[in-house]
């Protein structure tokens, strides 16, 4: 058998902060404001992730970088690492990222590391619900209604013990 399968995917762009409805605002504005707190010094590249989860409580974090370059930490990851350590059994509902250099917040939406995707797909499969995903530019925010969207195909548990009869 041979066959062309195609995958899609349809998101949604907000054009100006005014436009996102007051709830993303407040997550995306929670992410600006813990990016101040990244250690960055190698890239200047700071980034925030916040988590909503569902009691309503919001788990911030930033990207903290290290010497040895592989050790340093994305901010989504932080924010993740944070929220299951502390918060186990509440579970996040939706995450804002965005990032700023010296001249402030990018214009565009800054996109989670191939890494990253992989660590919100395995809390996807933890939790067994979508998280949404909100990207977040001075010029634009995304909304995604998960991490499928952007890691397809993705390698998980269930392939863990596909060769299995
Ligand atoms: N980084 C994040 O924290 N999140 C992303 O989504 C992209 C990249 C960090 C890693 C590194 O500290 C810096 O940004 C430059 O790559």
């Amino acid at each position: 058998m041979i066959r062309t399968n195609n995958i899609s995917f349809s998101y949604t762009e907000y054009g100006k902060d005014e436009d996102l409805a007051p709830g993303d605002l407040e997550l995306v504005l929670a992410a600006r404001e813990i990016a101040l707190n990244a250690y960055a010094p190698y890239s200047n590249f700071r980034v925030g992730a916040a988590i909503r989860l569902k009691s309503g409580i919001i788990i911030k974090g930033a990207n903290v970088e290290n010497a040895a370059f592989p050790s340093g930490i994305c901010a989504e990851r932080s924010a993740l690492s944070n929220s299951v350590s502390n918060h186990p059994d509440d579970i996040p509902v939706e995450i804002a990222v965005a990032a700023m250099t010296d001249e402030g917040i990018t214009a565009g939406f800054v996109s989670p590391c191939g890494s990253c995707r992989q660590v919100i797909a395995e809390e996807e499969t933890r939790i067994g619900k979508p998280i949404r995903i909100l990207l977040s530019g001075r010029n634009n925010t995304i909304v995604l209604d998960s991490i499928s969207s952007l890691l397809p195909l993705q390698f998980n548990k269930t392939q863990l013990k596909s060769n299995l009869p």
